[in-house]
């Protein structure tokens, strides 16, 4: 058994609790291990947190229990957290955390103080995004050129809401606060600095580069109102918050700010809390990263991931992923079950019935026509070109079977599913 202390049960270390309580049967069978949140710790013990752990209010009941092996950090900030870190590493137990501050200003000095303990941080940038895996492992044979993308849920969120709805700075500042997007200090948010906390990260796995929050170009979304969303709009832009990291040379630029971006890219395309990295590695070339950037479930399951990395204790995953068989009672979904909407093109003789015959047919088999139409081809003949209502698989490959022995019909009927 692999036992957890949680420091910090607020959105994302309930999820954290509950996760590992929800999804106990994958997790289990995935890490070869049951883990199991022994302790959590919070500031203020009279506010119910929506969980099944006990709660203290004390961190060295997490840090000095010989039980606990890995010390789950959620509590935001720098100097506390680092402090206690610093204290479960001494204590010989692992890391997770999700603090990309902790990790901006500390980050070379947690890895001499982890050295051979596991220390995990994929949820520090873009939430539930694999990106930190990505860069330290799957691109792993790549000199990286550069990485570019929204790092910030919160202002993306408020950027789109801006720019499809009209609604001003402040009110949708407060609607992301509600929903539990942004920090703790919104001002983490709209002033560039945790997308700067994020890059800083990235850069370092990337370039090896230790650069700190004042050595770099930080700008927020602060100044962007309303009349810039318009002129934006007017001329094919969108406004979006960046976190772009270069290599140029012998010389890494690394930067945040919003910027107007032409609508037609792809990067203009991702709206509200979620994020998009691209990273162009020498050798792969472009790689895109998009998800969840923030929200308890998906920076947590980021947290329970690194989790069952520390439970697999050092060995690469199980080829396959689980450890041991998982015990579930899912079978193969035959292909005749599969529902879906169909669309068809079926070449017939232009002449009286074959409409009839036709529709006919798909009334008999229980299949819903959605749209249709009819282009004549050449020699009396026509294309009925149809759309259907979802369907099984079945019903519409029998469909097909019949519509070839029709003596109207000229050649196979050609099918696309509709996804
Ligand atoms: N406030 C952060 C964001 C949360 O909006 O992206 C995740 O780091």
């Amino acid at each position: 058994m692999l036992k957890v202390g949680i420091i910090g049960v607020g959105t994302v270390g309930a999820s954290v609790a509950n996760i590992l309580e929800e999804n106990k049967d994958i997790i289990t069978a995935r890490s070869g291990l049951e883990i199991v949140v022994t302790k959590g710790v919070v500031n203020n013990l009279s506010k119910d947190r929506g969980v099944n752990i006990p709660l203290s209010d004390n961190v060295d009941d997490i840090l000095d229990d010989d039980e606990i092996d890995v010390v789950v950090e959620l509590m935001g900030g720098v100097d506390e957290p680092f402090r206690v870190v610093k204290k479960a590493l001494e204590n010989k137990k692992a890391v997770v955390t999700a603090n990309k501050a902790l990790l901006a200003y500390h980050r070379y000095d947690l890895q001499e103080l982890a050295q051979d303990l596991p220390f995990e941080y994929e949820a520090s940038v873009a939430g539930g995004i694999p990106i930190i895996n990505a860069l330290r492992d799957g691109l792993s044979a790549n000199h990286i050129e550069s990485m570019q993308g929204i790092m910030n849920g919160t202002c993306n969120y408020m950027m789109t809401k801006m720019m499809n709805e009209g609604v001003s700075f402040d009110e949708i500042l407060k609607e992301s606060q509600e929903l539990g997007y942004a920090e703790a200090d919104p001002e983490f948010d709209i002033g560039g600095f945790d997308a700067a906390h994020k890059l800083l990260i990235l850069a370092s796995i990337a370039y090896g580069i230790d650069a700190k929050p004042d050595d770099i170009l930080i700008e927020g979304i602060k100044e962007v109102r309303n009349e810039d969303i318009d002129f934006a709009k007017e001329f094919g832009y969108v406004i979006k918050l960046l976190g772009i990291a270069k290599k140029d040379g012998d010389k890494v630029e690394l930067r945040v700010h919003s910027a107007l971006i032409k609508k037609e890219d792809m990067i203009a395309k991702i709206d509200g809390v979620m994020n998009a990295i691209s990273v162009v590695g020498d050798k792969v070339g472009e790689t895109l990263y998009y998800g969840p950037g923030a929200g308890g479930d998906a920076t947590a399951s980021a947290v329970v991931a690194n989790i069952i990395d520390i439970a697999r204790a050092g060995k690469s995953s199980p080829m396959l992923g689980f450890d041991k068989p998982l015990e579930s009672n899912l079978v193969l979904k035959s292909r005749d079950e599969i529902v879906s909407k169909y669309y068809l093109r079926i070449n017939v003789k232009d002449k009286s019935g074959v409409l009839a015959s036709v529709t006919k047919l798909f009334a008999d088999f229980n299949i819903s026509i959605d749209a249709l139409l009819q282009r004549p081809t050449k020699d009396s003949m026509a294309n009925l070109l149809l759309t259907t209502h979802e369907t099984k698989e079945k019903n519409l490959q029998d469909v097909l079977l019949e519509l070839e022995k029709f003596d109207f019909v000229d050649s196979k009927p050609v099918m696309i599913r509709i996804v």
